[in-house]
């Protein structure tokens, strides 16, 4: 396995204004016990905090993901990083969009501005260290030269853990306005779209392809959360680890068009994803991405299983189209 950080220094472009990172979320679940369970099987460093779990890769204390335990699954608050010396211009330039500012929620400990996009979703803008990678992150194929084994025993299988928080794609009731309001705020571009439907976009100082997504639906909502491993390898052996542990609902192997990546989806008890994810293309500091605008059929996947049939599903909207799922209500 490679290392837990691709951490080489520090990118930044100049003279222009937006976040670096998405430094965190919060997302509220209906157990937490099950949570735990869910998150340690994937691969996670799962830690209580408080009366929540905090979500960490092993080998570093960046708080990926905070979890509250509450009546139905619902995502909370989305937190972006800036470095220090924007963060009062971006706070102004926010304001200057029209955006309410707001103190942070009660109980929270932050020095960040705190808003809500059009939809609701609460955002946090903050000073924090760079968590997106400063360059593409290491991709191991695993080939071995003729007259050696390639394959470790299936008893000796190490467990996969992956190495950050890649992206996470996000419900949303219009994704024009999203984007809109996401990239007059917090200075994120758009690197690929398919019409109106999804919209990928990253931060202008080096960032992944994308390092948040918005998909139509008619609610705001998490549809999944990406996690970067270092080849398609550890994709096959997470999916196989969380089969396991009968989390085996899920959508892969494949590879996507729009950011490249190679994916095993794993459906979590409340009906959203976590995502193994390796080789997401890369946007280089002061490189400027042609975005495209594709059909649907090139907006996806490129090879790979059959959807599952609720792969689209928004369980955060008020009426799903299907009840929750739980852990073991069947294959997909
Ligand atoms: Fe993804």
């Amino acid at each position: 396995m490679t290392a837990i950080t691709g951490k080489v220094g520090i990118t930044k472009r100049p003279g222009e204004l937006g976040i670096h990172s998405m430094d965190t979320f919060n997302m509220v679940v209906p157990d937490l016990k099950v949570a735990q369970d869910f998150y340690t099987s994937f691969g996670l460093d799962v830690r209580e905090e408080g009366n929540g779990l905090g979500l960490f890769t092993f080998g570093s204390d960046h708080r990926w993901v905070s979890l509250a335990e509450g009546g139905r699954k619902k995502l909370n608050n989305l937190s972006f990083a800036v470095f220090e010396e924007d963060f009062e211009p971006i706070k102004k330039r926010i304001e200057e969009a029209g955006v309410k500012l707001m103190d942070a929620p009660r109980g929270w400990d932050s020095n960040g501005s705190w808003f809500r996009d059009p939809f609701g979703v609460l955002i946090e803008v903050k000073v924090a260290e760079k968590s997106s990678p400063d360059e593409k992150m290491d991709f191991v194929t695993g080939s071995v030269p003729g007259g050696k084994m390639g394959s470790v025993m299936r008893s000796k299988a190490p467990k996969v853990q992956p190495r950050r928080l890649a992206h996470v794609l996000v419900f949303t009731p219009s994704v024009p306005e999203a984007i809109a309001f996401y990239s007059s705020t917090l200075g994120l571009r758009i690197s690929d779209r398919s019409g109106d439907g999804i919209c990928f976009m990253h931060g202008i100082h080096g960032s992944d392809h994308h390092l948040i997504a918005f998909a139509k639906s008619s609610a705001p909502g998490l549809h999944h959360c990406s996690w970067d491993v270092g080849g398609i390898n550890e994709i096959g052996m997470g999916a196989s680890q969380m089969a396991n542990k009968g989390y085996q609902k899920g959508w892969g192997l494949g590879r996507h068009v729009l950011g490249s990546n190679y994916f095993h989806y794993v459906q979590d008890p409340w009906g959203s994803f976590s995502e193994y994810s390796a080789d997401i293309d890369y946007i280089p500091v002061g490189h400027e991405w042609e975005a495209g605008d594709y059909d649907p059929e090139d907006s996806l996947y490129l090879w790979g299983p059959d959807l599952p049939k609720d792969f689209v599903t928004n369980y955060e909207a008020e009426h799903p189209d299907a009840v929750t799922p739980g852990k073991a209500s069947g294959a997909v």
